[in-house]
């Protein structure tokens, strides 16, 4: 039977890679992707509780989906409503009370059990609450991935952390470090190569701190793990995130250097530059050995790009701590960043300190911070002007005939009248740049051959 189910997924690139297995599990039920809500039998929010905003987004998306439920009872059909992710595993039966309209809660771990729990709510039961955590049942039991995942595909080889950061919530709603071992991973990115990606994103909440089980029965950190994906024929790009400094090893820096498919752009988050911060923070660092780290990392690939996540306003940061990660980021210079006011998480040690920082000085300071990161970003992607690059084009423009591509340096880049070279990595000619993307050309053999001589 032909049933419509729709997926709403919110946070990292993790949730977004469940709701693509949970799709898959749900397949051999006949239930097929609809993108409105009111045709849906099923509706699943995969949704993320990294910040106060994000978690609040899911309740007011329920509001909006409670009606659309009861305008479908009325015409006599069904709407089951699921709630997976870690909004899920935070909050687990307060949904239901809070939402009594939800029928199945279900967290990050245990959406194995999906397809069992919609059949129970088919069978009417209501209320349903599932948070076992069992990373290994979760991998050994997912189905294979049910159609093409893109050139660009997601593959989760560790979930968890072990590092308590004292301001996050991913250490409880993901649980420990767990690693998928070494052959698993090489069939599915052999798979996932096989029907069409060009470039894998390998995932984690603490991806360098990968300790899977290799072939040789030793645990195999990232480094290797990337060099043995990368013999994959026809993989052309790898990348991976996110990253913890703790954890960047001289092998996986050194495959940097080594590794030609590893893509030269970096996420690595450092969330703050002052060592009073970092320590409050547990983040187990020190700004200078992060800096330390980039260097390393810049003698192995001299043309690696950073990008980074910043937290200003942690309970205790004075206008001297934040100058301080105002001089780290001009010290390091990224390509991009993201950064975000605190968030105080129940149940997440920062959240009881004292010394609050005000909301207008938090305002001041992303501010601050975001126009630096800008900056930056804007003066790195006037750079490339006049450079020609590979860039996997796979994206359709918002204009006729404008397609959407990557260069390694995870900017976007736009070509008009580029059909031909959708799908495809193509060598394009920066000409123009943005605040956060830029234009190409594809020159003509003629066009090269000029610019290269000046004539
Ligand atoms: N594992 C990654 C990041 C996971 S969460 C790491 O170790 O860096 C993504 C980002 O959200 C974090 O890097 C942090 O900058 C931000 N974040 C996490 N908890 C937050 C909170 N309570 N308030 C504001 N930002 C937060
Ligand atoms: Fe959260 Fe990242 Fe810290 Fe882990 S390392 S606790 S995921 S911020
Ligand atoms: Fe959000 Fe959970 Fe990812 S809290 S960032 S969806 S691990």
């Amino acid at each position: 039977m032909n049933k419509k189910l729709y997926i709403k997924t919110y946070g990292c690139q993790m949730n977004f890679y469940d709701s693509d297995r949970m799709e898959d599990s749900l397949k051999p039920m006949g239930f097929t992707l609809s993108d409105k809500v009111s045709d849906s039998d099923l509706v699943i929010l995969n949704t993320c509780h990294i910040r106060e905003k994000a978690a609040e987004k899911v309740y007011s998306e329920l509001g909006r989906i409670r009606k659309e439920k009861a305008k479908r009872r009325k015409e006599g059909k069904n709407m089951i409503i699921a709630v997976a992710g870690c909004v899920a595993q935070a909050e687990g039966k307060e949904i239901i009370k809070r939402a009594p309209f939800v029928d199945i809660v279900i967290g990050p771990q245990s959406i194995t059990r999906l397809p069992q729990l919609i059949a129970n709510a088919t069978d009417g039961k209501k209320g349903m609450v599932d948070l076992d955590f069992s990373p290994e049942e979760k991998f050994d039991e997912l189905p294979e991935e049910s159609r093409p995942q893109g050139l660009s595909s997601l593959l989760t080889i560790q979930e968890g952390c072990d590092k308590f950061c004292t301001f996050c919530v991913v250490p409880y709603t993901r649980g420990v470090e767990f690693s998928r071992p070494v052959p698993e991973l090489y069939r599915e990115a052999a798979r996932l190569v096989s029907h069409g990606a060009k470039e894998l994103f390998l995932l984690g909440q603490n991806v360098n701190a990968y300790h899977g089980k290799g072939p040789d029965g030793e645990a195999w950190g990232l480094g290797q793990l990337i060099r043995h994906i990368a013999a994959i024929n026809g993989l052309e790009r790898i990348r991976y995130t996110t990253s913890h400094p703790r954890d960047m090893d001289d092998d996986l820096i050194n495959a940097h250097g080594e590794v030609e498919k590893l893509m030269p752009f970096m996420h690595l988050p450092v969330q703050s530059g002052s060592d009073k911060i970092l320590k409050e923070m547990n983040r187990n660092h020190t700004a200078d050995f992060y800096r330390g780290i980039i260097d390393k990392v810049r003698t192995a690939r001299p043309d690696i790009q950073f990008s980074s996540d910043f937290i200003v306003g942690f309970p205790g940061e004075t206008d001297e701590d934040f100058k301080e990660t105002m001089k780290l980021v001009s010290d390091i210079g990224y390509a991009q960043a993201y950064s975000f006011k605190y968030s105080a998480r129940p149940g997440t040690p920062a959240a009881n300190r004292e010394y609050l920082v005000p909301e207008k000085i938090k305002d001041e300071r992303l501010i601050e911070l975001q126009n630096l990161i800008s900056k930056q970003q804007e003066e790195f992607n006037k750079k490339c002007i006049g450079l020609t690059m590979p860039v996997l084009f796979d994206r359709k423009g918002k204009y006729e005939g404008q397609i959407i591509g990557r260069s390694p340096y995870m900017q976007s880049v736009h070509v008009m009248d580029g059909h031909e070279l959708f799908g495809k990595i193509a060598e394009v000619t920066m000409t123009e740049a943005f605040a956060n993307s830029l234009s190409a050309i594809v020159q003509t053999q003629d066009e090269k051959i000029s610019a290269a001589t000046g004539r």
